[in-house]
């Protein structure tokens, strides 16, 4: 089954399509990093992502999205997750991280972008906030 690229993930919202444009960009630096670079790009991606999130929760709460909770809690496991990978590249593990980085990474953002963002993407169109 061929997947559907990131890029073409388009929700209608422009807000979020354009934090999930600038995490897709900023994810490929870290992947495609020399070694030397890889540190800075991968705390440079889970930085964005915290950026992209929080202005995600801002708009769930201007629409008094329902299930705010469950969403935030998805997002605050991820960062907590890529920022233990940050640490052990820190302290020169990057074995796991470069695995995170090329598989986990895009799994990850499709599988969040259909489940969780589609739905706050369609509830803000009706909301009119779109
Ligand atoms: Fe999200
Ligand atoms: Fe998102």
């Amino acid at each position: 089954m061929t997947e559907t690229p990131l890029e073409e993930l388009v929700l209608g919202v422009a807000e979020i399509d354009a934090d999930h444009a600038e995490s897709i960009a900023v994810w490929k630096l870290a992947r495609d990093a020399a070694p030397a670079e890889f540190p800075v790009r991968l705390t440079a991606f889970v930085d964005h992502l915290e950026a992209h999130f929080a202005r995600e929760e801002a708009l769930m709460t201007a629409i008094a999205y329902k299930e705010i909770a469950h969403h935030r809690d998805e997002h605050a496991r991820v960062i907590a997750e890529g920022r233990r990978f940050c640490a052990q590249v820190a302290a020169g593990r990057t074995m796991m991280a470069r695995a995170y980085a090329i598989d986990l990474v895009p799994d990850w953002f499709r599988r969040h972008v259909l489940m969780f963002d589609s739905e706050v993407a369609r509830v803000a169109k009706m909301a009119g906030v779109a």
